[in-house]
């Protein structure tokens, strides 16, 4: 089965079903999330905080990203897949944002870019569409600018700034993007954005009227120890499953339990003999 497009994507906006969009770093996590028919992969550069040890996405590089999501795209087969263009990527001008996008697709296998920010960079995102390079757009909460936000918070709560997302969404979908994440904001902002326009909302702590949801899938599996935000729910809590498993082959090599006759390899005695005696015998 071919690829889904930024066509196929948009049409769910009016046809459904919601859309599901998970995030994957490496090929095996990309192979297992394709097989399940989730629509969208997107390789985040939440990469920086839940792969690669860093405390923000801010530090994540072009060299980073276009190398996972190389591994991601080798094991894709039906999703969507999205790379999310880096922090100093695309802001410095609308020349290296068209370089740099450019790179996710002719380098790295990816079918479209994300890039967070609003009003700002409609025109960099008009520029990356004619250029035949498909976007997502993420306004709310916009993790690399956190600091300016007031952190990882939610976002749009009074007028003021519930205004300013909600024209923010607006001139993403004007720009040209074919869908849009709305990260961390109120409920009932989604749901006003959602109506207003025609590109399918994709919400990740931003309620349950858009059009589809994302998850950080380190979040959701419970791999990712250091922090839970409140709008995560964990599917599977595998951290302390995969402890436990560490845990008890410590334990067994430890003790000698590990391995057994059954994971280890017969035959050989022979050789063994020959080889000891010839060792003997030039000692002697
Ligand atoms: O980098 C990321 O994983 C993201 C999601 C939170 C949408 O941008």
């Amino acid at each position: 089965m071919p690829r889904l497009t930024p066509v196929d994507i948009k049409e769910r906006k009016t046809k459904g079903p919601k859309l599901t969009m998970l995030t994957a770093y490496d090929y095996h996590f990309a192979s297992l999330i394709d097989q399940c028919g989730i629509d969208m992969i997107l390789v985040g550069d939440s990469l920086g905080m839940v792969v690669l040890g860093y405390d923000s996405t801010v530090p994540v590089t072009m060299d980073e990203m276009l190398h996972h999501c190389r591994a991601v795209s080798r094991a894709v087969e039906h999703a969507l897949v999205v790379g999310d263009m880096p922090f100093m990527s695309y802001q410095t001008s609308k020349e290296d944002a068209l370089r740099n996008a450019g790179r996710f697709l002719k380098e790295a296998g990816c079918d479209a870019v994300k890039l967070e920010g609003g009003s700002h960079f409609a025109e960099t995102i008009s520029c990356l569409v004619a250029a035949g390079i498909p976007v997502v757009g993420h306004v709310g909460l916009t993790p690399q600018t956190a600091s300016s936000l007031g952190g990882y918070k939610v976002q749009g709560r009074d007028f003021d700034a519930a205004k300013r997302i909600y024209e923010d969404a607006l001139a993403v979908a004007d720009a040209g993007a074919f869908a849009i994440v709305l990260e961390c904001v109120p409920t009932a902002l989604a749901a006003l954005i959602t109506r207003s326009i025609d590109i399918p909302t994709i919400g990740i702590g931003a309620g349950d009227k858009c059009d589809g949801q994302v998850l950080v899938t380190h979040d959701m599996i419970g791999l990712f120890e250091k922090f839970t935000p409140k709008f995560v729910r964990k599917y599977v809590n595998l951290a302390p499953q995969i402890k436990e498993a560490f845990l008890t082959f410590k334990e067994e090599v430890e003790a000698g339990k590990f391995p057994s006759n059954e994971e280890s390899f017969s035959g050989g005695e022979e050789a063994v003999l020959a080889i000891e005696s010839k060792e003997t015998r030039a000692k002697t």
